[in-house]
């Protein structure tokens, strides 16, 4: 099956490179991204994980805002993200961020699950280019996961592919 989730393994070392730059391209640059975390919130609205998130309207516009930002820069466009990251290396710091918040499998796979929806909309994006987001989605997720069934809470390592794509 596409888009596959591979579990996370407690303990495991993670290696994850950031999307293709000609992902960023395809979907439309910065209104593209917008679009695909917009419509990806509204579907995290009507899943398991929608407790996670704020319910207040205005608040949850923010979280949209600066996903948006996020995926953005994270996807090869303008660092529109860089100020946020209060001093921290961007991924250091988004998985500090998810600190605040209990993740474990289960709610990745939800979450994994939900990003999947929204990008199967996606019509004129190249296969591949769409797997290529989907292998940074499916690694840099399982540095969020901080709860184990085990109850153990559990920070792995990670390394980021430096390579020129
Ligand atoms: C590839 C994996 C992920 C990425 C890149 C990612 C990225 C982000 C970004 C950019 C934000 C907004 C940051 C900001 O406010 O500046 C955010 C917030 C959040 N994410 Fe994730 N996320 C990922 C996985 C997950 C997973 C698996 C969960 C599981 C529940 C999750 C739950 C949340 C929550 C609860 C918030 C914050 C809501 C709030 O501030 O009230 N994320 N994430």
């Amino acid at each position: 099956m596409p888009l596959d989730i591979t579990p996370v393994k407690k303990g495991e070392a993670i290696h994850f490179h950031n999307p293709n730059k000609k992902f960023y391209e395809a979907v439309g640059g910065e209104e593209g991204i917008k679009k695909l975390m917009y419509s990806f919130y509204d579907k995290i609205y009507e899943s398991d994980i929608a407790h996670f998130f704020p319910q207040d309207e205005d608040e949850f516009e923010a979280i949209k805002v600066q996903n948006t930002k996020f995926f953005v820069q994270i996807c090869g466009g303008p660092k529109v993200y860089e100020n946020e990251t209060r001093g921290m290396e961007l991924n250091e710091y988004m998985i500090r961020l998810h600190d605040d918040f209990s993740v474990t499998e289960k709610s990745r796979v939800e979450w994994l699950g939900t990003m999947r929806e929204a990008l199967n909309e996606l019509e004129e994006v190249e296969q591949s280019l769409i797997d290529d987001f989907w292998e940074y989605l499916d690694s840099f997720s399982k540095l969020t996961v901080n709860s184990f069934s085990d109850g153990s809470t559990y920070f792995a390592a990670f390394t980021q592919a430096k390579e020129d794509r």
